[in-house]
């Protein structure tokens, strides 16, 4: 087993800066994907990346990656995570894990270690949901997820992604080419926060992840009729909130209804905004998630019949879209039970976990073996502000990364 000592104080300077590349104008710690701050957050971990030694390049997908050359080439193992945030979000929800991996590369080279892997380091692109109704977005267009559909999908102001990508000095056309060879990946490994309350509450340092959520995500659009609020009788309108807010009750009654199941309206709006006026139409976004993708199914099944029957009643016509449809991900043995025997040898508590949230690994898990390794999350908060994980937590989980970099070069052939 290797001694190497993470620094805590050197990931702790880099994610301060970081959080310094954020929109002051938003709550919290903003840097949302195709936002100029997110250009600035993946240049500052280019940046990192090649003052770590790392040969740096940005796919057609805006995915930041850098090489390490190992002794033998040809085969490699691929640490990542993010840098986007959502609307108000934290400081170390995927940066945990991009500056974890780069302060993994760092010890390699500082302690004249060389794998036989080649070390690959992502910083994904748009891993958060974005206004077009994508997430995730730059690891899917690795794993050739990506085709003209979701160039085509259009944000509230009718602009589409292909428009909107050149901002961030993405070529449409490079970004539907941006498929990476994973043939020559042994394995993927991503450090994250566990972003709920369950290492806390039951104590331990390390969680392992087995599983992580299906995630489908919706988008509904209500059209009713625009009349006066105080002149129309309450039998005669076509109230497209009223038909919204009926499936906004839904989602949480279908949530309710499963074992570890979630179910979120997370984007509401009536249009007009008018309080004197019934609305004319009304946009929904939520999503389900959950362990089973056998509940998914049938969760988007009721709901799709329950947004119907709602606006059947009121004279509303629906229109409902399922915009992601990801059955849950086991994440892979191999891997999973060599991040457990890390983390006993280097004597941390570990607990098997289900992920609630979404990640890249998620959808590498289609290409190569993937592992997932949590540290805690203070209070369980995260997608907001007071997201929080003390530095004395987060440098058990970059040694327990490093180990297991170490452990997966010397067992999975090169
Ligand atoms: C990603 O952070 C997600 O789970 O929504
Ligand atoms: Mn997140
Ligand atoms: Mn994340």
């Amino acid at each position: 087993m290797s001694t190497i000592t993470p620094v805590g104080e050197r990931f702790h300077a880099e994610l301060t800066e970081l959080s310094t590349l954020t929109d002051s104008d938003r709550p919290g710690w903003t840097r949302r994907a195709l936002s100029e701050f997110d250009i600035a957050g993946r240049d500052f971990a280019r940046t990192l990346m090649k003052r770590a030694g790392l040969e740096t390049r940005i796919d057609g997908a805006g995915n930041v990656i850098g090489v390490l050359r190992g002794r033998l080439g040809g085969r490699e193992i691929m640490l990542g995570s993010h840098t986007d945030t959502v609307d108000g979000g934290g400081r170390f929800d995927g940066v945990t894990g991009v500056l974890g991996a780069i302060e993994v590369v760092r010890l390699l080279q500082e302690s004249d270690v060389r794998l036989d892997h080649d070390l690959v380091v992502v910083v994904f692109f748009n891993e958060e949901p974005n206004d077009f109704g994508f997430f995730c977005v730059g690891s899917r267009a690795m794993t050739r997820l990506v085709d003209r559909t979701t160039l085509a999908a259009v944000d509230t102001t009718g602009r589409s992604l292909a428009q909107a990508l050149p901002d961030s000095g993405i070529d449409p056309e490079s970004f539907l080419d941006a498929a990476y060879d994973f043939s020559k990946v042994t394995a993927f490994l991503e450090l994250h926060i566990e972003q709920g309350p369950e290492l806390e509450r039951i104590g331990k340092q390390i969680g392992v992840v087995e599983t992580i959520t299906g995630i489908n995500h919706f988008k509904a659009l209500f059209t009713g009729r625009q009349d006066h609020a105080g002149t129309t009788p309450m039998d005669v309108r076509a109230d497209a909130g009223c038909a919204a807010a009926g499936t906004v009750l839904a989602v949480e009654a279908i949530a309710e209804s499963g074992t570890n199941t979630r179910g979120t309206s997370g984007q509401i709006q009536f249009t007009p905004e008018a309080v004197n006026v019934v609305s004319a139409t009304a946009s929904l976004e939520g999503e389900f998630r959950g362990p089973d993708g056998s509940w998914l199914n049938e969760a988007q099944r009721r709901l799709t019949s329950a947004a119907a029957e709602q606006s059947e009643k009121r004279g509303v016509h629906v229109e409902m879209e399922w915009t992601t449809d990801d059955a849950p991900v086991p994440l892979h043995e191999p891997i999973t039970s060599t991040i457990a025997e890390v983390a006993d040898d280097l004597g941390l508590s570990r607990a098997t976990m289900f992920s609630g949230a979404g990640h890249d690994a998620g959808i590498i898990a289609a290409k190569t073996q993937v592992g997932m390794i949590f540290v805690p999350s203070v209070d369980g908060r995260s997608h907001c502000p007071e997201e929080f994980t003390d530095l004395g937590d987060i440098v058990p989980g970059i040694s327990v990364l490093l180990e297991a970099v170490l452990r997966v070069d010397g067992r999975f052939g090169s």
